[in-house]
């Protein structure tokens, strides 16, 4: 039994991961189908990508849909990614919204991680904002003043973030010393986040080529590391919805040197120390 790849198939599974996910597979990559698809044609007890094409348009398997989507997914992600967007959080943008809650120009911040795989991301963003706030002895704004939603794609990357338990592997991944003693409790291999911060975000499966609107609007877009998989026609549709959902003077988080066609129309570009966000265009 071959599982190899035919280019009758390739096209056929190209054309239905571009369609389910945006994820733009060309010919060069064509490994990437057989590499993260052939476990799940072992499991389903098929032959071929031909007959796995048929059992997801033949709808008998309701599930075989989200197996290809977690399996053709790159979900690698870690703490505090590239550390920048961390610091401009804390230095520019977390001092300026407290400032506004206190003076009654706002009453919350809305922030979303658009593909936040296993948590890592937002659950950085809600541990620097607990941390922040407890440095500087702030009491009279909590964490909870900080609405933090998080989605992905893919439904077992969702439920792994929900439950906010880690190995030893993924929590050493970017995470200081300093934040997984004051936010992790460990039992044997495991490490569980603090209720209060696994709390703090919501989690939702959500495909980036879906409309945005019952969303609501952001403060702060984080989505970082997702754009790159896609056609330049998304790219570019995707950057304009996120613009269509920033609140004014929000701002985006891109991943360190991703640059997307027409950026420039909908946001402005600022630089902190070595990092780069972009703010929303009036
Ligand atoms: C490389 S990870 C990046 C995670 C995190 N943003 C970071 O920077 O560490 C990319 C994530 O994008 C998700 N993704 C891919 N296509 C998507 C889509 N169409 N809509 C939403 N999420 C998607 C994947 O499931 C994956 O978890």
């Amino acid at each position: 039994m071959s599982h190899s790849l035919s280019s009758k198939e390739f096209s056929l599974m190209q054309k239905f991961i571009q369609e389910k996910c945006g994820i733009a597979i060309g010919e060069e990559k064509a490994y990437l189908i057989e590499c993260r698809l052939s476990k799940l044609l072992i499991d389903s007890n098929l032959s071929s990508f031909e007959e796995l094409y048929e059992r997801i348009t033949s709808r008998s398997d309701p599930n075989i849909t989200e197996q290809v989507i977690d399996a053709i997914t790159t979900n690698e992600t870690l703490w505090f990614r590239d550390r920048t967007p961390w610091e401009i959080l804390e230095d520019i943008l977390l001092p300026r919204y407290i400032e506004e809650m206190r003076t009654g120009k706002r009453s919350v911040v809305k922030i979303w991680s658009a593909a936040c795989s296993t948590g890592q991301e937002p659950y950085s963003t809600a541990m620097c904002i607990d941390n922040y706030l407890k440095r500087n002895g702030i009491t009279d704004i909590s964490l909870s003043r900080f609405k933090i939603t998080a989605t992905d794609i893919s439904r077992s990357v969702v439920q792994i973030a929900k439950l906010g338990r880690y190995d030893s592997i993924s929590i050493m991944r970017g995470l200081e010393e300093y934040y997984k003693s004051r936010y992790f409790t460990n039992e044997g291999r495991v490490w569980t986040l603090d209720d209060k911060i696994k709390n703090a975000v919501h989690f939702q499966q959500f495909n980036l080529q879906n409309s945005f609107l019952l969303l609501g609007k952001f403060d702060v877009v984080f989505c970082r590391y997702v754009i790159i998989y896609f056609s330049s026609d998304l790219k570019m549709e995707i950057i304009k919805k996120i613009a269509a959902a920033a609140e004014p003077d929000g701002v985006l988080f891109l991943g360190s040197s991703e640059i997307f066609p027409g950026q420039e129309n909908s946001f402005e570009t600022l630089h902190h120390k070595n990092g780069v966000y972009y703010k929303v265009k009036g």
